[in-house]
Parts: C-alpha cells; sequence; structure tokens
C-alpha cells in the first residue's frame, strides 16, 4: 500500500488474526503479503498478533523463507518490518477437526489476550480447502470460539473463501450451518473481485459522471460483455478443477457480483446496507436459465490437455463458460449481458465492455479494465485527416498508473483484511447474494453434471473471439 493511502487511514483496532491454512497457497501468496504491506503501513495496532495453525510441525522461519513477502521478486522485503511480522506470528499445531483441540486453542487465545493486557478482536481466516470449512466452523461455535473475549465488547469475525457451497442445495446447507454459529454480521464472505480498487470504480464512475450516467440503460446501451480470461491453465489443481468447473469457480460468483455492480440502481447511500439492498435486487431481476435455454445461452469448452492432466480421459469438465443472461427491469429490457471465462486463453485480462448504440453500425465503447491495465477507455469514431470522410475509431485511455501516479492503490487482500476488521460488510458477499447467484446458474450447473453435451475443445493460448467464432 502506498504511503499516502494510509497516511490517510486509521490504525485498526487490537485483533488476533487466526489464519487456519496459513501453510497453504493463498495464505503464503496473498494473505501474508497483505499483512505485510498493512504493517509496514502501521495500519495494524501494535498489539494485533497473528495465530498461524496448521497441522504439521512448521516453524515461522520456515514459513517465511519460503514466501516473498513484498510480492515483488526484484525486491527484498524490508527487514524491519518482517521483523514485526514474525515478532507478531505464533505458529499452532492442532488438529482442525478434533473439538479438544478447539478447547485448547480458545485458551491459547484468552492466555494471548492475558499477555497482551487487552481483549483482542477475534478474526478467523479460514484459508483452508472446502471440505474442512464445515468442520472448522462447527468446532468454533460448539467449543465457544464464536463468542469474544470474556472481559469485552470486542467482537469475533469469520472470513470465509469461497466456493461458498457446490450448488443451489449444498450452499443452502452451509448457510444455515454457518449461521448456527455466527450471526449474518460476523460472517464476511470473501470476493476478492469485489476489494479491487477497479471494481469499487465502477460505481463511482457510473454515478458521478452525468455523460454515463444519463445513458446508463437500454435505450443506449445494446449489450454488456464480462470477461474473466487468463493464459494459465489448473496449474496442478486437478482434483479441485474436476469438481468445480469454470461455471462455478469464476462465473457463479465472481462475474455475476461484477454484473450486479455493472447493472444495479444506484444506491440510497453509499453503505453497506443501501448497497446490499440494490444488488439483491438486481440479481434476482436476472432471469435464470431454463433448461430448454441451456444449448442457446450456455456454452462450454475444454483447453486441449486437460483431459491427460487431471489423469481422466473422459472428462467433460469445461475451462472455459459463457452465459448469455438478460435482466428482468425497465433499465435492461433486451439487453444481452454475456459473461464468459476461461482458461489457457491467448490474453490474461479481467474486464467488461459497454456497447452503446448498435455494434453492427456505428457505435461507441466503453471499456472498464478490471486488471490488468487497471483503467477505462472509450472508443470513440473520429474523421481520419484527409480530403475524404472516412472514419475511423479512436481510443480515449484512462489509466491508473498514469493518473495516480503517487497515490496507488491497496491490494484486494488488504481491503478485505481492513474492511473485516473494521467491520464493514459493503465489498462482502451476502448470504442471499450467494444463493440467488446460485438460482441463476442452477440449471446449467445441473445440466452441464449429466454429460458433455455441446463441450468443443480448444487450444492453449487460443483467442477468445477465435473460439466463440467457434462456439457462439
Ligand atoms: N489459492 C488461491 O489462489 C485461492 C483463490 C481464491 C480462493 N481460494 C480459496 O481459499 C481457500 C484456501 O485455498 P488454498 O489454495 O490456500 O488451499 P490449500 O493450499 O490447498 O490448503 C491450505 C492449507 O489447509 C490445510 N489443509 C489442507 N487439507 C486439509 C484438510 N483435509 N484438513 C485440514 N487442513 C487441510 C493445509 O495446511 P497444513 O497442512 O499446514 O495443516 C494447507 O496448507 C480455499 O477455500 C480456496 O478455494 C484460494
Amino acid at each position: 500500500m502506498p504511503d499516502d493511502v494510509a497516511a490517510s487511514s486509521p490504525v485498526l483496532q487490537p485483533s488476533v488474526i487466526v489464519i487456519f491454512g496459513i501453510t497453504g497457497d493463498l495464505a503464503q501468496r496473498k494473505l501474508l503479503p497483505a499483512l505485510y504491506y498493512l504493517m509496514k503501513a502501521n495500519l495494524l495496532h501494535e498489539k494485533t498478533l497473528i495465530v498461524g495453525i496448521t497441522r504439521r510441525d512448521v516453524t515461522a522461519e520456515e514459513l517465511f523463507s519460503k514466501i516473498d513477502l513484498d510480492g515483488d521478486p526484484n525486491t527484498d522485503s524490508d527487514p524491519e518490518v518482517v521483523g514485526r511480522i514474525k515478532g507478531a506470528l505464533r505458529m499452532y499445531k492442532m488438529s482442525m477437526t478434533e473439538g479438544t483441540d478447539y478447547d485448547k486453542l480458545l485458551q491459547y487465545l484468552n492466555h494471548l489476550e492475558e499477555e497482551q493486557g487487552m481483549c483482542l478482536n477475534r478474526l478467523y481466516y479460514l484459508s483452508i480447502p472446502p471440505q474442512v470449512l464445515g468442520p472448522i466452523v462447527r468446532n468454533l461455535g460448539e467449543h465457544g470460539l464464536n463468542a469474544t473475549c470474556q472481559h469485552a465488547a470486542a467482537s469475533s469475525r469469520l472470513l470465509v473463501e469461497k466456493p461458498f457451497g457446490y450448488d443451489l442445495t449444498s450452499a443452502k446447507q452451509l448457510i444455515e450451518e454457518t449461521g448456527r454459529y455466527f450471526g449474518e454480521d460476523q460472517i464476511f464472505r470473501i470476493d476478492h473481485y469485489l476489494a479491487k480498487e477497479t471494481t469499487q470504480n465502477i460505481l463511482t464512475f457510473r454515478t458521478h459522471n452525468p455523460i454515463f450516467d444519463k445513458i446508463w440503460d437500454s435505450q443506449h446501451i445494446s449489450q454488456v460483455e464480462i470477461t474473466a480470461s487468463e493464459q494459465i491453465g489448473i496449474e496442478g489443481r486437478a482434483v479441485f478443477y474436476e469438481q468445480t468447473g469454470a461455471l462455478r469457480d469464476v462465473v457463479q460468483n465472481h462475474l455475476l457480483q461484477l454484473l450486479a455492480v455493472v447493472a444495479m440502481e444506484p444506491p440510497a447511500a453509499m453503505d453497506s446496507d443501501a448497497t446490499h439492498a440494490v444488488k439483491q435486487t438486481l440479481l434476482e431481476q436476472i432471469m435464470p436459465i431454463q433448461p430448454n435455454e441451456i444449448g442457446e445461452r450456455a456454452k462450454r469448452a475444454q483447453y486441449e490437455g486437460y483431459k491427460t492432466e487431471v489423469g481422466k480421459d473422459d472428462s467433460f469438465v469445461e475451462t472455459y463458460a459463457s452465459l448469455n443472461l438478460s435482466i428482468d427491469n425497465p433499465r435492461w429490457k433486451n439487453v444481452p449481458f454475456i459473461v464468459r471465462t476461461g482458461k489457457s486463453l491467448a490474453e490474461k485480462r479481467t474486464d467488461i465492455r459497454v456497447i452503446f448504440g448498435d455494434a453492427k453500425a456505428d457505435h461507441n465503447e466503453l471499456n472498464l479494465r478490471i486488471q490488468p491495465n487497471e483503467g477505462i477507455d472509450v472508443v470513440l469514431n473520429a474523421k481520419k485527416p484527409g480530403f475524404d470522410e472516412t472514419l475511423q475509431t479512436v481510443v480515449m485511455d484512462f489509466r491508473y498508473e498514469d493518473n495516480f501516479k503517487n497515490n496507488g492503490h491497496p491490494d484486494a487482500y488488504e481491503r478485505v483484511l481492513v474492511d473485516a476488521a473494521k467491520g464493514d460488510h459493503t465489498l462482502f458477499a451476502t448470504s442471499d447474494e450467494v444463493l440467488a447467484s446460485w438460482r441463476i446458474v442452477e440449471s446449467v450447473v445441473k445440466a452441464w453434471e449429466v454429460n458433455g453435451d455441446g463441450l468443443i475443445t480448444y487450444k492453449p493460448g487460443t483467442l477468445l473471439t477465435d473460439l466463440e467464432a467457434t462456439t457462439i
């Protein structure tokens, strides 16, 4: 986080951040670097502690020897900050499924609070595979870890990573189980796309620029495309991906959340309740794809080599998914919203393309680039200099890098930790949003589980446009 962003942010309340799965991929690549930057920016209270939970004998030294804390292979992490983060970290070995270990964990947290001489907010970050989420939440609840320090009004919060269920039924079960032990106000369901600065700017851009605010509707916009394409494949995560696929992994959560931010009504106030209210309304207005529409409105593909990678010759799990969605409200009448994601494609990009006017005739485009090259461009038509009247498209390009040179922005996981520590739910998914999103994709999820009808194959490195010329 850049210094001037940090300077304007208050120090967070003293907390104990309990990371289940500290040795894992997410903790090492994202959470510990985020904590490093928060510590560097002096945003963490000096009494804040990190408890790293593992089932193995791993020391803090061993853990840090494998991590690039500043996330930049070309620079060395600041040794003073590394010293502070090591000083705050307590590695804690336990079984994640054994009840008695949670009694001991509670005693340990109480002991840490006595050592610090104060109550600490408890943040349980569940950075573990989805199959252990249920047992951990149940044990936290049954062993009193959902309550807070006995001496004061500190809070106890649960941060959970996607997937939030596997389909509508399992999502309902998960929400019900979690709700038995933690109130909705204690649960923070992370969607790191929402925590990206560029996503947060979408609503501001839409509503604070009258030239766009006035034309943000079906009379002016003919199509919206929301794309998350990756160059990497499944990177060895065969078991996970075989159970998930592109639709569940990216479309059901990240892309539907982005769609909601693009299409929802402006909230009455810029606070969590008002924002979630309009987002929920919008998600409920997206028309679920009916079973008889699947062939037409849902497309899937798999990259060549995927079957060998997962060791399953007959796998029909999709590595590319695209849905053509409609919103049942006057603002978006007859405007197709295309949401699509794919792995092993030519480009890495997440963006939102809004087409004004008829895409086949003179039209304009607004391109909201979430990553990389964060920014926004507007595609206009101009007269090509010369004696004739030839038109040429030109691009007006706003780049964060150029316009906010000294301002930078916090990484999504820094934002997640800061907002959860403050108790601000705005950028987290509510249980109702999770269920509404599953309802939208449910029929496709179920149909695609049964057989590989309509699944096509593409070569790694294919351009999205080439792939879609074959599928759509
Ligand atoms: N990785 C990402 O980029 C990413 C992105 C978005 C969301 N997520 C979500 O974040 C969560 C963590 O992902 P991850 O990739 O970090 O997971 P991971 O590396 O597979 O596992 C994290 C840690 O959990 C512990 N663990 C593994 N299997 C376990 C089991 N059966 N019982 C108890 N503990 C177990 C292990 O720690 P010990 O062996 O030390 O106990 C492991 O290091 C998942 O829900 C994932 O869906 C990950």
